[in-house]
């Protein structure tokens, strides 16, 4: 499938995990892509290998999504190289296990700021672009933004808030041909679920938590769904939220 040809996509987070995988996924689709990440030598590595095997126009930019200027910095450098902007997929983040006592003003504010202000930033930014060409927004948020998670406020409080802008955005954009969607995964085989959990925490309640299956998916099956959401085939389909997690939700 060859849903992207000649479109054009911004991939945040794309140097590792679910970041990497969707911009993997795109290229093979056929999208022009820009990669950024805060990692610059795993975003120029990486658009090197796509370009190459898959024969689309790769770029690669480094950015601080903690930084609100150089989140609308990097909206103006993808739209520079790419000439376009058809699809903004959201996908840099950062988790941390801490006691709600306990969490510091920084660690609060960094999570905030790269999970959920960086969101805003970037999808403002882009979207007079997407306007243009009809084009769409996916924001990786997380099952945390749909429920409470113990040990994980800041997190759970930056996924739930990229999960309000995601339906805001969808109602006010609907009728001006822009869609915006949001994926929520449970536990994913990358970078994020290996953050360590404080040992005096109660286990108890979180276990309760894990997916039914008892299994956490591959970064590669967040990124199919990303293709599609992304893809004319979700045409219909905007503010939703689109749960990745083997039923961790459904009970
Ligand atoms: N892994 C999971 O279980 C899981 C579950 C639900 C949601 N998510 C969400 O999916 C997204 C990707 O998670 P992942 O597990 O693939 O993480 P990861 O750590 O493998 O990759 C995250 C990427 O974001 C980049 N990044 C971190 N801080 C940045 C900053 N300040 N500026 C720019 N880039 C920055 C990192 O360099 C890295 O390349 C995150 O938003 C995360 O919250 C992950």
């Amino acid at each position: 499938m060859k849903r992207f040809a000649s479109k054009a996509a911004l991939v945040t987070g794309a140097a590792a995990g679910i970041g990497k995988a969707t911009a993997t996924r795109l290229a093979a689709e056929g999208a022009d892509l820009y990669l950024a990440d805060i990692n610059r030598e795993g975003v120029e590595a990486l658009a090197a290998e796509l370009a190459k095997e898959h024969g689309v126009k790769a770029f690669a930019g480094s950015f601080d999504a903690a930084d609100a200027e150089s989140c609308k910095q990097l909206v103006a450098a993808a739209a520079e190289a790419l000439g376009r902007l058809d699809l903004v997929c959201n996908i840099a983040g950062i988790q941390k296990w801490d006691h709600f006592a306990q969490i510091t003003d920084d660690t609060w504010n960094r999570l905030v700021a790269i999970n959920l202000n960086s969101v805003f930033f970037i999808s403002r930014e882009a979207m007079p672009l997407l306007e243009q060409t009809r084009g769409n927004i996916i924001n990786v948020a997380s099952v945390a933004g749909l429920t409470g998670i113990a040990y994980n406020a800041a997190y759970c409080a930056s996924k739930a808030g990229v999960i309000g802008l995601t339906r805001s955005v969808a109602v006010e954009y609907a009728s001006r041909g822009v869609r915006c969607n949001a994926i929520a995964p449970g536990g994913v085989k990358a970078g994020q679920a290996a953050n360590p959990i404080p040992e005096d925490v109660d286990f108890g309640l979180i276990t309760p938590l894990s997916p039914k299956t008892g299994d956490m998916c591959e970064p590669e099956e967040i990124a199919a769904a990303v293709a599609y959401l992304g893809s004319e085939e979700a045409r219909f389909v905007t503010g939703s939220v689109f749960t990745i997690d083997g039923g961790q939700l459904a009970s």
